[in-house]
């Protein structure tokens, strides 16, 4: 699995989607850059959250608020105070490392002992056997599933009291060492604020020290007056947004899977008091509907319920997706109540209240939030979509390609038009079937090579339709096309292609 990872990341740089960024100078940790296949999957990503968001739903509207803020929002936020992640150093490797995911780390090598032991007894007693019954009875499984809950129960504990020293001991007690090193001489836990800041205006001035934000969300809360009163929204309802995020991570790893700039789709749902957990079970479920509408096996998702609640929180799940490195979480639905809007309306002096006409009075409303990472997203994409297929070639032999099964929807093209030859006016002819179509959907030009070459390339960015321009062509205005995943081919008239492609490339 870690071994498809890599190969994951190679395509993902070969085939133009994702570049480290600022590579000539031997790159900058966790931020990337997303290349010409990159932008249009990840645009086409975000298109389809926000056309589910704010288009399906007549109450959800969106909003592009600023990346600078007010500093104070942040102070409200909690997050000067709150924003923090728990830091240990090795001392003899110099390396930093967060405590709570070292800890974890050693949770998963107990799991990872249990099912390798289930595993190898499943391989012994092929279809007799009882993984159930295995679990309740092996005295190895046992053994890690003791190990694994009291580690557990301590851990959840530290993280709830907040207690480093505890996190420290835990480190210590189960003897976890450096990666890198191999040493178990620790520093203490210290706690290490997330947000990157800046000044604003000059000294002479009296420069502000402001933040990079480190979510997107406040950006809608303190703005939530505004589109309340202008858009006269009623009770229920939502306010969208997509943009980019700031955090300065420490455990940066796994490619685009945690970066110090990101982007994210959130949306804050107001309700009144006291609706806000049906509601907070309405978007659990319309959000994992929207992931699995994508086809990538159910069995891929599930709901990771929180053992910690944040402070602001009163219920909190993540989806998770199987990623070839495991479960993670692609997106956060939390019911953060009316925490935030009051205290803004502390911080800020300002009245935040909606009068509901129905019960005739004013209430801070309760807030429901859905939080998706869009690079995570398109990590998902990419994981679930990487095929490698034995093939069979024109001479009888076996070959193996590299195909991406991307959603048609998502593909950043849809359609490639190759003209068989050079010459005899099938360029011509190529080129004018995309001037046809291209203000329908992204369509590529390509000449270069053999028809084979071209077809892999085009497997390799997960373009869904082959065009192919031969001499017959120019006789009775007929093309042929070839399908990404089963790579069979028809022949079809060039009239007919927009009805056959757009009504797979749209939703
Ligand atoms: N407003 C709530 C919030 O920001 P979060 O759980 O901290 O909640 C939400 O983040 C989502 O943002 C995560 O589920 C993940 O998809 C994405 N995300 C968070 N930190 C990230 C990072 N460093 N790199 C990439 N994506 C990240």
């Amino acid at each position: 699995q870690e071994d498809i990872f890599k190969k994951l990341v190679a395509h993902c740089k070969e085939y133009g989607f994702v570049f480290q960024s600022s590579e000539i100078y031997d790159g900058l940790g966790a931020v990337y850059d997303y290349g010409q296949n990159g932008v249009e999957l990840k645009n086409n990503i975000k298109k389809y959250w926000w056309d589910s968001m704010v288009l399906l739903h007549e109450n959800v509207v969106g909003i592009d608020s600023a990346i600078f803020m007010h500093p104070t929002i942040w102070k409200a936020s909690g997050h000067v105070d709150a924003f923090n992640d728990p830091l240990i150093d090795n001392k003899d490797s110099k390396k930093r490392y967060r405590a709570d995911v070292l800890i974890e780390e050693q949770l998963a090598k107990y799991e990872e002992k249990m099912n390798k032991e289930v595993e190898k007894a499943r391989k012994r007693f092929g279809d007799a056997f009882d993984e159930a019954q295995f679990r309740a009875t092996n005295q190895r499984v046992l053994a890690n599933q003791e190990k694994w809950d009291q580690l557990h129960t301590r851990f959840s504990n530290a993280l709830n009291d907040s207690n480093l020293d505890e996190l420290k001991q835990i480190i210590i007690d189960e003897e976890i060492a450096c990666p890198i090193s191999g040493s178990r001489n620790w520093t203490d836990v210290r706690q290490f604020n997330l947000m990157f800041s800046t000044d604003m205006g000059s000294t002479a001035d009296g420069a502000q020290k402001i933040y990079l934000r480190p979510e997107t969300a406040q950006g809608i809360f303190v703005n939530y007056l505004n589109v309340q009163k202008t858009g006269r929204m009623k009770i229920p309802f939502g306010i969208a947004q997509i943009g980019k995020a700031f955090r300065n991570e420490i455990v940066a790893r796994q490619f685009i899977f945690r970066m110090r700039e990101f982007e994210q789709m959130e949306l804050q749902f107001f309700v009144k008091p006291g609706t806000e957990l049906d509601w907070f079970e309405k978007w659990k479920e319309t959000r994992i509907k929207w992931h699995r509408a994508l086809g990538f096996g159910d069995d891929n998702y599930r709901f990771h319920e929180h053992e910690k609640l944040a402070h602001y929180a009163n219920a909190a799940v993540d989806v998770e997706f199987k990623f070839p490195f495991g479960f993670k979480e692609v997106e956060g639905i939390h019911s953060r109540t009316d925490f935030d809007l009051s205290q803004h309306q502390q911080y800020s002096g300002k009245k935040i209240q909606y009068y509901d006409p129905e019960l005739g009075e004013s209430y801070v409303p309760f807030v429901v939030e859905t939080s998706i990472g869009v690079d995570r997203m398109f990590l998902q994409v990419i994981s679930a979509s990487y095929c490698e297929e034995e093939v069979g070639t024109a001479s009888g032999e076996k070959d193996t390609r590299v195909v991406l099964k991307l959603p048609p929807v998502l593909a950043p093209v849809k359609m490639a038009v190759m003209p068989l030859v050079k010459k005899d006016g099938l360029p011509e002819k190529a080129r004018e079937i995309i001037d046809e179509l291209k203000f329908d959907f992204n369509c590529q030009y390509d000449e270069k090579d053999s028809i084979g070459k071209r077809y892999r390339r085009q497997d390799a960015i997960g373009t869904p339709f082959c065009v192919t321009v031969d001499h017959q062509s120019l006789e009775d205005q007929t093309v042929t096309i070839r399908y990404r995943d089963t790579m069979e081919q028809d022949r079809v008239p060039i009239a007919d292609l927009k009805g056959i492609i757009g009504s797979q490339v749209s939703y």
